[in-house]
């Protein structure tokens, strides 16, 4: 499926961890672009079967036209992973994480399991995605492999904590030491038509800094951003989402561009700007995404 054309692109996507039914309750009205019900790092070994019994009650009384939801489930060393996706599927459920994400098999050893689960619930086949949580180099030099492992993989994303930690470096506030995987991720995903989700910034409090680290990641190619505060969530929607400056902006663009075309030109100057088919294309996808959100 890939991402699908007529969804939404989701831009913020907020961890909430599955052993706190109040968490889960609460977060269908934050505001979020999409849910991340956690079974894995943020739930101790004697509370996962707790959680998972959570996040099931969390989707099933889920509000009318609740904000799209997945679970992270747990990752393929453990006892877990795969009860997780057949006892947690549901019709408003959007799709899973996968965390530690490593190879080709691991992605297809899901889909299986996700394709015969949704058979048993009586769900449309291909219905629920699939997004890899990239967390080491091994898993960072397979994404080629990873990403055509299943049709149903629709994303990306980077976990940056456990990336610094499987290198053996430390995460930094510039960031530095993520740029050759982001940009080697974000390439891929846009390649393949995929979402590409940057890794959280975790320290909650400090607002410019989660700016500046969204700013990079989208300018390196990323379409959203993975948060684990309420308050970080605004910021990236300000960052990810275009500005009413932009839209403005890439509306000049296309309206000028198309008159010009009527014309016979293909290269125009707007503003003293040169407008050529790349920028107009620009700027007429700004408008088509801005529309779908
Ligand atoms: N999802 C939903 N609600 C959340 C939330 C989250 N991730 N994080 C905080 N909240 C809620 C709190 O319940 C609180 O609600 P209230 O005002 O109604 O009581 C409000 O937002 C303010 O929270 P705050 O008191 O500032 O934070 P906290 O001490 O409750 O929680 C963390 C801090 C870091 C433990 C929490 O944000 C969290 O669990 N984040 C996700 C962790 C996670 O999933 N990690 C795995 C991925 S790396
Ligand atoms: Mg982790």
């Amino acid at each position: 499926m890939r991402w699908p054309l007529d969804r939404p692109v989701p831009c913020a996507f907020l961890f909430v961890p599955g052993n706190s039914l109040e968490k889960l309750y609460k977060s269908w009205q934050l505001g979020a672009g999409a849910l991340i019900f956690d079974l894995e790092d943020s739930v101790p070994e004697f509370q996962k079967l707790q959680a998972r019994k959570n996040v099931i009650l969390a989707l099933k009384t889920a509000p009318d036209r609740a904000t799209p939801a997945f679970v992270r489930i747990n990752d393929g060393s453990s006892a877990h992973w795969q009860e997780d996706i057949s006892a947690t599927i549901d019709k408003n459920l959007t799709g899973f994480f996968l965390p530690k994400c490593e190879s080709r098999e691991q992605a297809s050893a899901a889909a299986d399991i996700i394709e015969a689960s949704e058979k048993n619930a009586g769900m449309a086949p291909g219905s629920i995605s699939l997004v890899a949580l990239i967390e080491s180099a091994r898993g960072l030099v397979e994404i080629p492999q990873i990403i055509d492992a299943a049709d149903r993989l629709a994303g990306l994303a980077l976990g940056g904590e456990d990336f610094c930690l499987n290198m053996g470096i430390s995460r930094t506030a510039e960031g530095q030491e993520l740029q050759y995987a982001r940009s080697h991720l974000a390439i891929w995903a846009r390649a393949k038509g995929c979402l590409a989700i940057d890794t959280i910034y975790a320290n909650f409090h400090d607002r410019p800094g989660l700016m500046r680290e969204s700013q990079i990641a989208k300018q390196l190619g990323f379409t959203g951003k993975l948060a684990i505060h309420p308050k970080q969530l605004d910021v990236i929607r300000d960052v990810f989402a275009p500005s009413k400056e932009e839209l403005a902006e890439a509306k000049k663009v296309v309206e000028a561009f198309a008159a010009a075309q009527v014309k016979g030109s293909i290269v125009i100057a707007v503003d003293g700007k040169m407008i050529d088919r790349p920028v107009f294309e620009r700027a007429r996808r700004l408008l088509a995404s801005a529309q779908r959100r």
